[in-house]
């Protein structure tokens, strides 16, 4: 019988139990995004129980950062910073992987730079007009996940989870509601995934076979007119012939359009909201495991109840990321895995922590004021 403490082995990693810390963007970085102390405080603390902890979105170029503290491997400098990163997850246990990412026009705003990529210019945020990305920037932008994935290997992480999820760039790419190209990279859900397998070829090819490589992917949009479930099977068998090993399935379960000076923005979150139930999203995910046939990560308000363990245990979902709960009591993991759920502090879902990074502030939570510990 499989549990939340049975190891899983993935190609050439092997993890201790089904636990993963999912990738959490904290804005605690450097400037330059450079791991800090708080960085290294804030993944130790969470990587004492986990079988797999990803790193939140890190930048494969300087214009395509989410917040002005996230991480970055667009430059060598980046890497050994990084590498202190690894190690101190690994001590505790836990596999290291990175989530690379180019916020496209989500992104900082940043004076005098061409910045704010996009496919077809839908707009994000008031202060950053997006700019249709060109053949040029295409290849660049492939050449820039290869670079930083290198970068990945060679700061020794595990492994790489390449973001095409949540309305940043590539997900914008595979979105319907932002991807209105005539060109080769736009029109049905295989055109619309051509930029996203361009990559994963490109990132496979510079990694090696045996390099493990997951894909975050939106199972659904639940935004009219949003990519849907068929779509993400259709993107999904593509990213699984490109060389994608394991799909971290989230999506967007809330969002739509609105106006904010003057301009029509497009808003979309992964949160699912309070009325929704813990694992949520596990008949989703079990929708696209059945079709893809590869090892999935389920996420959505596991942590105090029975959906983890039954996820694994009756659905056999491959491994359970638990997110905001983890940022409000770092222990959790660890109560889940020895059946102590109800010793977990619960977050209460008040979404400071999103509120905070959204404003470009640090991490905050109003449950836990200890952060980043
Ligand atoms: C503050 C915050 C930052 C996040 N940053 C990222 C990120 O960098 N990359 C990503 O793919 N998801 C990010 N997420 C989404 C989480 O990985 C996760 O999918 C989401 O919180 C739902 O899981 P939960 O219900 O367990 O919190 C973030 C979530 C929060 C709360």
């Amino acid at each position: 019988m499989t549990t939340l403490n049975s190891p899983l082995t993935l190609k050439n990693i092997s993890l201790r139990n089904r636990l993963v810390l999912p990738p959490i963007t904290t804005n605690y970085g450097s400037s330059k995004g450079l791991v800090t102390q708080d960085i290294l405080h804030f993944y130790k603390e969470r990587s004492r129980d986990m079988g797999l902890v990803i790193v939140e979105a890190t930048s494969v170029h300087a214009t395509g950062r989410i917040v002005p503290g996230s991480l970055g491997l667009w430059d060598d400098s980046q890497i050994s910073g990084m590498a202190k990163l690894v190690k101190t997850i690994q001590k505790q246990g836990a596999v290291a992987i990175v989530q690379l990412n180019h916020a496209g026009a989500k992104c900082i705003p940043e004076k005098n730079k061409r910045h704010g990529f996009s496919p077809s210019s839908v707009v994000f945020r008031p202060d950053v007009e997006p700019m249709t990305m060109n053949a040029e920037d295409i290849v660049q932008l492939i050449h820039d996940f290869s670079k930083a994935a290198v970068r990945a290997q060679k700061a020794g992480f595990d492994g790489v989870e390449i973001h095409g999820a949540h309305l940043y760039l590539l997900s914008q790419f595979l979105s319907p509601l932002t991807n209105k190209r005539k060109d080769r990279y736009g029109g049905d859900a295989k055109g619309r995934a051509t930029l996203a397998l361009e990559i994963v070829r490109d990132v496979r090819k510079n990694l090696g076979p045996e390099y493990p490589i997951f894909f975050r992917i939106n199972a659904e949009e639940r935004i009219l007119g949003g990519q849907t479930l068929e779509d993400t099977v259709v993107i999904g068998r593509l990213l699984a012939d490109a060389g994608v090993d394991v799909f971290d399935i989230t999506l967007i379960a809330q969002g739509g359009w609105k106006e904010v000076d003057n301009k029509i923005l497009l808003t979309g979150s992964s949160a699912l909201p309070k009325d929704q139930p813990s694992g949520a999203n596990v008949a989703l995910t079990i929708a696209f495991k059945k079709e893809i046939g590869l090892p999935v990560i389920a996420v959505g308000k596991f942590g105090i109840g029975q959906a983890a363990v039954n996820a694994v245990k009756n659905e056999k979902i491959e491994m359970i990321a638990i997110g905001r709960q983890m940022i409000c009591d770092p222990k959790t993991a660890g109560k889940m895995l020895a059946g102590n759920d109800k010793d977990i502090i619960a977050c209460d879902e008040c979404l400071k922590c999103f509120a905070t990074i959204g404003k470009g502030e640090r991490m905050a939570c109003k449950v836990n004021q200890d952060l980043p510990f």
